[in-house]
């Protein structure tokens, strides 16, 4: 094992799944949420009951219904930056496929994924816990592996020799959201009315980033969370969950649960988007809770502009108006978050005009 592998293991790195698995009956104190931030699970203030859209992408396909599924895509996008899809094209086989590598990686013994282990976010293979846990103030209740994955066959070499399967299955979910992201990505084009491929220019050879996200059953879920609210960089997520536990913010700031339907993926608008759209649809702010019972498990598909490219707001939405947003490239926004705390200020904010 390398040098610094061995220190990070001596040191401070201890991941969720060891806590779980050594049957802590409380959370260490660095996993401990101020009152205020705390998700208020079981009481009403927790989250409220909102139906969040659903949108059947088969239907993209019927010429006479294109037009009103466009139309459900752009309500659903603006009042709250997320929708699930079903009839989305991706076969249960691979998706079960998909949870079961990463059920069998996260099982595996500690060394084994300490071999894999980074804290520097410039990594393309980088397994982990919390958020960062060289530098998290506050620990949150979770342990991932994120990689890199398109173009697939540039990055897999580097992905997790073990569990054995785990290339195959994982791989194949995904090239499939891969594919599934750019049907989307041309819907919410039309959606905004821009040209059905202006989105998908911008992020042509764009990148993928898979995280792949692993909440043990938690001894005190009401006083800490998997993931502290923020929105993702990227343009959009594909997101796969095994159960409930997804809350969105709603433009009231209440918390709403994203609740857990068979088969279906979640799509959430990324801070990209946000910028190319010139604010016309707004990134989503989201949060993980965790529970005492299970491990919930979920794929967090990054599709992203590519690593150098300026993203900025589409000249059409902007019209004579001065735009809403500076400029910035995805190496811009992983600078940022090596250097900052993103729970205390969003990237997205440090670009808004004042004027905005
Ligand atoms: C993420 C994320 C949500 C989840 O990985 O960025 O928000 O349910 N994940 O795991
Ligand atoms: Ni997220």
């Amino acid at each position: 094992m390398e040098e610094t592998t061995k220190s990070l293991l001596d040191d401070s790195f201890e991941s969720a799944m060891t806590l779980t698995n050594s049957g802590v009956p409380q959370v260490p104190d660095r996993y401990v949420l101020p009152p205020s931030q705390r998700p208020a699970l079981g009481s009403s203030l927790g989250s409220i009951e909102t139906t969040l859209p659903i949108i059947d992408l088969s239907l993209l396909h019927e010429p006479l219904l294109r037009s009103s599924v466009i139309r459900d895509i752009n309500m659903a996008c603006k009042e709250f930056g997320l929708f699930q899809v079903i009839n989305h094209g991706i076969p249960p086989s691979v998706i079960e496929g998909a949870l079961d590598g990463a059920t069998q990686f996260f099982d595996l013994p500690v060394e084994e994924k300490m071999l894999l282990v980074s804290a520097d976010v410039h990594q393309p293979v980088r397994y982990g816990t919390s958020l960062n846990h060289s530098t998290d103030r506050v620990h949150y209740w979770r342990d991932f592996i994120k990689h890199y994955s398109y173009p697939l066959s540039k990055w897999i070499d580097m992905w997790p020799s073990n569990p054995p399967c785990y290339k195959e299955k994982v791989g194949k979910y995904a090239e499939a959201t891969h594919v599934l992201h750019k049907q989307l990505i041309e819907a919410i084009s039309e959606s905004l009315g821009l040209e059905k491929n202006y989105l998908q220019e911008q992020t042509e050879e764009g990148s993928q980033v898979m995280a792949v996200n692993c909440y043990p059953a938690c001894p005190e879920p009401e006083i800490t969370l998997g993931m502290p609210p923020h929105s993702d960089f990227g343009s959009l997520t594909i997101l796969l969950q095994s159960s409930q536990g997804l809350q969105i913010m709603d433009s009231n700031k209440d918390w709403i649960c994203v609740p857990y339907i068979e088969g279906a993926l979640i799509v959430q608008l990324g801070d990209q988007v946000e910028v190319m759209s010139n604010g016309i649809y707004k990134s989503v702010i989201h949060r993980v809770t965790v529970n005492k019972d299970y491990k919930r498990l979920s794929f967090a598909s990054l599709h992203s502009l590519p690593l150098h490219k300026k993203i900025s707001p589409a000249p059409e939405l902007v019209g004579n108006n001065v735009p809403a947003y500076g400029e910035f490239s995805f190496n811009d926004f992983l600078d940022y978050i090596s250097n900052n705390d993103c729970v205390q200020q969003r990237f997205i904010d440090t670009l808004k005009k004042s004027n905005s």
